[in-house]
């Protein structure tokens, strides 16, 4: 499996298995079979209220603990210096290991920015205290990333972006690699375009069919090899096992520069996901149980 080095030196595996909306009865079975067909990295998050079962696929698995990268986020309701440390606490109990490989704030709270910092401030507690191996952000977009790398001092490792061939988010990227910073891709696949119902939907677009067809493989696929190919981190999720090994069988074929022209040329502008500026705690805190 190809890595991604991360800024502090870390290795992560370019790859993963994402566990949104995974249903905590199915969630074991999907992790076990996702490390089972060769994933090393899983995505997941406290708000997912699945932490539980991801640690339970990840020891049904049998797999040791150092060959699987675990990447777990802090929900807003958990915002601020001690309420991040003991998030912390919660999801390594929740998942049953002592260290996570990379912890990463969900969302900013653009109204409660300076809380945010104090979240940040704590995570990179976490990481001079070696709980975890390396910390970064989700849906930063950049006048927010700005503002926390005027502040931080450790620039976070990645930020993880909703990234498929419908809503790319170029200009995000770029800051993001400018600044040392791995994107990586949520709803990879343009998932999102089916279950938020939106007016295309990725995986029967016709252009991405037509490729597909000339390798023998499938929409989904040719998104995943685009994003390797394009030095993304893609998270895929899936609690279907053909469909989770469909995920993973891109590495024996490779897109031509002008697919990827084409691919790039989707662009939509249409965001999937909720507006950034629009995330604050009365409209979406919930409260994370304890361990
Ligand atoms: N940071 C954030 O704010 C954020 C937001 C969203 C997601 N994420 C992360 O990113 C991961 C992936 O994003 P996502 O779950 O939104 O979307 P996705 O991975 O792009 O797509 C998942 C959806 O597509 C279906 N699917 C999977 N493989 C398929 C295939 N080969 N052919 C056809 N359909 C397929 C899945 O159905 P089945 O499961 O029924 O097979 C599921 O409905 C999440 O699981 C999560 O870890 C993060």
């Amino acid at each position: 499996m190809e890595q991604v080095r991360l800024n502090n030196g870390v290795t992560l595996p370019i790859l993963g298995f994402g566990v949104f909306q995974s249903p905590p009865a199915e969630t074991v079975g999907a992790v076990e079979a996702a490390l089972k067909t060769g994933y090393r990295l899983i995505d997941t998050a406290a708000a997912y209220a699945n932490e539980r079962e991801v640690g339970e696929g990840i020891r049904r698995s049998g797999l040791s603990r150092d060959e699987v990268f675990i990447e777990t986020k802090v929900w807003i309701s958990d915002y601020g210096y001690d309420a991040t440390l003991h998030a912390f606490d919660k999801s390594v109990r929740k998942l049953g290991v002592e260290r996570l490989d990379l912890l990463i704030l969900h969302q900013p709270l653009p109204s409660l920015f300076d809380r945010t910092l104090e979240s940040y401030r704590a995570l990179e507690t976490l990481l001079t205290d070696g709980k975890v191996r390396a910390i970064g952000v989700s849906n930063f977009m950049p006048d927010l990333l700005a503002r926390l790398l005027d502040v931080a001092s450790v620039v976070p490792s990645v930020n993880q972006i909703e990234v498929h061939p419908y809503f790319q988010q170029r200009e995000l990227q770029r800051m993001n690699a400018q600044n040392g910073i791995v994107t990586q891709a949520w709803s990879p696949i343009g998932g999102i375009t089916s279950y938020r119902g939106m007016p295309k939907r990725s995986f029967d677009d016709p252009t991405l069919l037509e490729i597909a067809r000339s390798y023998g493989k499938t929409a989904a696929q040719v998104m995943l090899r685009w994003h390797l190919q394009e030095g993304r981190s893609a998270i895929p999720k899936s609690v279907t096992p053909a469909r989770i090994a469909e995920n993973y069988d891109v590495f024996d074929f490779e897109l031509t520069r002008e697919q990827i022209a084409v691919i790039d040329a989707l662009e939509t502008g249409v965001r999937g996901g909720p507006e950034p500026d629009s995330i604050t705690l009365e409209a979406y805190g919930r409260s994370i149980p304890e361990a």
